[in-house]
């Protein structure tokens, strides 16, 4: 983390395809900063280890399960990049695998790279379940989750901020 005085923290999660997880992490964190008028003092940004979706909104069902708690996701899906491990401060994987694709992309990086579950009570469970391929209930558990570690994430960040 950065320790200049006037340094506005940067955060950027990162899960498979930045459709599901990693987008709605941004919108809870938002809405959280928003909450405390604190928007403009934290960067927020997130990207996928996977091409595929590039380009695209959050899936329609994460959205949904978002909307309904009050969260408007509005990103458009990018693949993360070597680069984004050099300019965020804290860059923050959804589970393991997407850590270790992370650390495969960057020898040295800058950035503090996590896993979310970092950031739960007890640091459990130790990955955010991928909800693509199943039922409603996983985008449910999802937001849950993220509702779970957002406070204490954001306490970090503005912490590095007086640092
Ligand atoms: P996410 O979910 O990593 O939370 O965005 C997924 C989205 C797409 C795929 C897998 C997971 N996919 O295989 O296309």
């Amino acid at each position: 983390m950065s320790q200049d005085l006037d340094h506005r923290p940067s955060v950027l999660f990162v899960c498979l395809g930045n459709i599901c997880r990693s987008p709605a992490a941004e919108g809870v964190l938002r809405t959280l900063l928003a909450a405390e008028g604190l928007d403009r003092e934290v960067e927020v940004d997130s990207a996928g280890t996977l091409g595929e979706h590039v380009g695209e909104p959050a899936d329609a069902r994460m959205r949904a399960a978002a909307a309904a708690r009050g969260y408007e996701l509005t990103s458009r899906a990018r693949r993360v990049e070597p680069a984004d491990l050099d300019r965020f401060d804290l860059v923050v994987a959804m589970d393991r695998d997407n850590l270790d694709e992370l650390r495969r992309l960057a020898d040295s990086p800058r950035a503090r790279l996590a896993l979310f579950s970092d950031f739960l009570p007890g640091g459990e469970p130790r990955d955010v379940p991928d909800p693509y391929y199943g039922g409603p209930r996983g985008f449910e558990k999802v937001l849950d989750l993220l509702e779970h570690g957002c406070p204490a994430l954001l306490e970090e960040l503005l912490a590095a901020r007086s640092r």
